[in-house]
This record gives C-alpha cells, sequence and structure tokens, in this order.
C-alpha cells in the first residue's frame, strides 16, 4: 500500500482531474482530497476528518452511504450475471423490472426506457431521438433545439452546447448551430426593476413567443428545461411559469424534454419534478437518484407519441442506429431496484418535503436581513443562498472576489460540505433524502458562521 504523502503525488502526477484547476492541482497549490470511506450522510477523508455531505456528492447520494442492500444486491447481481448486452431485443429479468418501475415513478403519457450511463449521454440520446422522429415525420428541417441561459444538461458535445453555461461553451467552439438559449426564469436576478412575478412569467413566455418567430416553429424539434434549475445556481421558476411555457411549445408542435437528473426520485418531495409543476413532457432524462450513484445509470423514458413515431421509423429504416454496449446493463439495474426499494420502504420522497422544507424554511430565517444575501430560495431538498454586493439594487460583487467560493471553504472547516456554484456567488445545498431536522441544523449554524467569517473579512466591500 502506498504511503499518503505518496498517493498524493501520483493523484497529482497520473489522475486527471473533472472541473478542476489542471496548473494548481498538479503543482498541489489545490490541496488534494482523498475519500476513504462514507457512512449515512457523512464522508471520511485522509487526513481523518468526518464531513456533513450537504450535497450528496453531486446532488446523486439520495439514500446516504454505506446501504449494504444495494452492495448485496451489485454482488448477487454480478455473481449470477454480470453482463449481456441488450441489441436485437436481449433483456435481462433485472432491466425489464426495473422498466417497470421507472414508469411506475414517471407522470402518465410515458412509455418505454432506453439507458445509458450518464446523464450526459441520456441526453445525447433525446437530442437523436427527436431528430430522428423529425426525419421520419419528413420534418427534415425541424431540428433547432431551445436550451435556457445558466440551464445545465452535461459536457458532452450536443449537451455542452444545451448547457446555458460559459466555462461549458468558452474554449470548446460551442454551442453548436442547432441550439439556441432563452430567458433562465429566475426572477431575482433576471426581472426588470419593478416587475412582479407574474409580469417576469408573461415576459419569459413573450421572450420564447419572440424566439420562435425569428428562428420559425418549422425548424425548432424541442425545447429541454430542468423542471428546478440545478447547477445554474438553484432556481425555482415562478408559479404559473410551466403550463405557460407548456401552452407555447404545444401550440407551435414543440416536443418538450423534462430533465429529470437532478430533481427525479424524490428530491423535490415529488416522485419527479414534472408531478410538482403539473409538466407533461414528451421525452424525460433521468439518472443520479435512479442508483443514488452506487454505480452508474441513466435512461430516456420516452412518451407515447414519440415511442409511436420511433416504431413507425424502423417499419421504413430498419434498427434505429444508436446504442451504447452497456446500454441496460444488469449489474447497474440491479443497484437501481435495491435503490428504489430502499426510496419506496423507507417514503424518503415524503422525508424530502417534510425536512426540505425546515431545510428551507431555517436558512431564511438564519439569513433575513443578513447584509451578505440577497436571496435564499429552493424546495424539496434543493437550495442556495445567493451573495450580493448590495442586495437590494441587486449588485452583484465583483467576480475576482470568489465570495461564493470563499464562503463554501469556510463551510467545509466548519465540516459542513456545500457547493459554489459555477455562475455567480452562490452557495447551493442538496443533501441526501435521508438527512433529518438535526442535521438541517448542523448545515445551518455552519452555514451561518461560514457566511459572517466571509462577511467579515470582505469588510467594506459589502453594503448593509
Ligand atoms: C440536470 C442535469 N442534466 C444532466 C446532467 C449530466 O449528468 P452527468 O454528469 O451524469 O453526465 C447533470 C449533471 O449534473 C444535471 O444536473
Amino acid at each position: 500500500m502506498n504511503s499518503l504523502q505518496s498517493l498524493l503525488d501520483i493523484d497529482r502526477q497520473h489522475f486527471m482531474h473533472p472541473s478542476t484547476h489542471a496548473q494548481d492541482h498538479q503543482s498541489g497549490a489545490l490541496a488534494g482530497k482523498i475519500v476513504t470511506g462514507a457512512n449515512g450522510i457523512r464522508i471520511h477523508t485522509h487526513d481523518g476528518r468526518e464531513l456533513l455531505d450537504a450535497f450528496a456528492g453531486l446532488y446523486c447520494v439520495n439514500v446516504g452511504y454505506g446501504r449494504q442492500a444495494i452492495a448485496d444486491a451489485i454482488h448477487a447481481q454480478a455473481s449470477r450475471l454480470a453482463y449481456y448486452h441488450t441489441y436485437v431485443g436481449h433483456s435481462t429479468d433485472t432491466i425489464i423490472e426495473l422498466s417497470r418501475r421507472i414508469i411506475g415513478w414517471a407522470p402518465v403519457g410515458m412509455k418505454k426506457v432506453y439507458y445509458g450511463m450518464s446523464g450526459s449521454d441520456a441526453n445525447e440520446t433525446q437530442i437523436k431521438i427527436v431528430w430522428y422522429y423529425n426525419n421520419v415525420l419528413g420534418r427534415p428541417a425541424k431540428k433547432k433545439i431551445i436550451s435556457r441561459h445558466r440551464a445545465y444538461h452535461g459536457s458532452g458535445l450536443m449537451t455542452g452546447s444545451l448547457t446555458g453555461l460559459p466555462t461549458f461553451h468558452d474554449m470548446f467552439d460551442l454551442p453548436f448551430s442547432q441550439v439556441r438559449h432563452t430567458v433562465c426564469p429566475h426572477w431575482y436576478r433576471q426581472a426588470a426593476p419593478g416587475m412582479n412575478e407574474a409580469q417576469f412569467v408573461a415576459y419569459c413566455v413573450d421572450e420564447l413567443e419572440k424566439l420562435i418567430a425569428v428562428e420559425g416553429a418549422d425548424t425548432i424539434a424541442a425545447f429541454i428545461g430542468e423542471p428546478v434549475m440545478g447547477t445554474g445556481g438553484i432556481i425555482v421558476p415562478p408559479a404559473g411559469y410551466w403550463p405557460a411555457i407548456q401552452q407555447v411549445l404545444k401550440r407551435h408542435d414543440i416536443l418538450l424534454i423534462a430533465d429529470e437528473v437532478v430533481c427525479g426520485f424524490g428530491r423535490i418531495g415529488s416522485p419527479m419534478g414534472s408531478q410538482h409543476f403539473g409538466i407533461e413532457p414528451d421525452l424525460i432524462t433521468i439518472a443520479k437518484g435512479l442508483t443514488s450513484a452506487y454505480l452508474p445509470l441513466s435512461g430516456v423514458i420516452v412518451g407515447e407519441k414519440v415511442w409511436d413515431g420511433i416504431a413507425t421509423g424502423s417499419v421504413e429504416h430498419g434498427p434505429m442506429g444508436h446504442g451504447w454496449t452497456y446500454s441496460g446493463h444488469p449489474v447497474c439495474a440491479a443497484a437501481a431496484l435495491a435503490n428504489l426499494d430502499i426510496l419506496e420502504r423507507e417514503n424518503l420522497q415524503t422525508n424530502a418535503a417534510n425536512v426540505g422544507a425546515y431545510m428551507q424554511q431555517q436558512l431564511q430565517e438564519s439569513f433575513a436581513g443578513h447584509p451578505l444575501v440577497g436571496e435564499v430560495r429552493g424546495l424539496g431538498m434543493l437550495a442556495a443562498v445567493e451573495f450580493m454586493a448590495n442586495g437590494q439594487e441587486r449588485r452583484a460583487f465583483d467576480p475576482d472576489l470568489k465570495v461564493g467560493v470563499r464562503v463554501a471553504a469556510e463551510l467545509l472547516e466548519r465540516g459542513v460540505i456545500g457547493r459554489a456554484m459555477p455562475h455567480g456567488d452562490i452557495l447551493a445545498f442538496a443533501p441526501p433524502l435521508v438527512t433529518t431536522t438535526d442535521d438541517v441544523d448542523t448545515i445551518v449554524a455552519a452555514a451561518r458562521s461560514a457566511v459572517d467569517a466571509v462577511t467579515e473579512a470582505l469588510g467594506s466591500a459589502v453594503v448593509a
């Protein structure tokens, strides 16, 4: 076994980390962290620390760490049948049962599940399905996809294009030409002064209508959206937003893809985000909470209308030219089934609703009137605190001050993991769905203390 120091050295030499400053990591300026174990909602690190993981990894370890039942299910499936492909109609009992269970979690009208390994590959599949569908229908020009500024749909080539954050575009020559971005439904940061929430919804709808008019509805295939935006900064759309947007899409025969990678499987207190907001999607993307990250697994849930198009297409064009080696992997499916068993048996969706409501309330109370805080927002087990130089005037900090990153670092010092979101100064929380009200008290107390410390350090940069 390598010594701890040599492990950290090898990490710097040979491991290329995602979303990591390359030079700072290699030089050691960015302190590495080796995670050695985890249990419940806490992880253990190489330096002997125990940290409360209030972001569930990357909002994915929804049932918490150390679930023996999932480990056992993985072991049993790998021993019995580690793999067989699912091309040309091949199946396994495990993936068949999982498909039935997933449809039970989805809103009405959903028919089939196509499997992948990540949220990104599932969203790539979404776009291929949508393009295939319109080609089958004889509408070859209807191919553009509308996404939203600050959306996150992955970091592949097409999905990176759908993502509405500059870091995922700059230096990669993205977005692709078929992608358009419309208004991010964040009233606090995007609404003009004096605009109330209802007026802001009307503005979002109007902007979408204008975009469709400019591009031509016959060139637009689909609209993709997260029910609550995640990586863009935990943005809950104002009341009435989704029904109004959906009306426009229906009128122009534009498909709706609900990206449920974060909201799916109970995180906001409903089975998926779609049921909470009354969204009636044509296609749904799932990943993260499907296995609580015990193994990678994602899926595209295809609604009846699109499925009919695919079935019709195969008559003329044969099998769809789209497949992954690991689509429907039985060991990942076994992990998902054991995970869904836990979610259902322990009623974690209800816990997410109840403890989530408590978390929102505690954060609101703790930060009411705080000079560093512009907005506290969230839904269920998704929450964010946004820091502003002047909250009243909605004036942001100079990004070079790295206020969000500094608060997250102070929080870590206090034993709690939150996430500084990439756009703006935002500290986000997405704890596992097993989190208790006592845990919330720990998270909120640490957050308040961390924010106070940064406020003091910033001094006159903050306008009270
Ligand atoms: C809403 C959403 N869609 C897609 C993805 C991409 O998933 P993955 O990182 O598994 O490719 C993410 C990842 O955070 C996400 O939040």
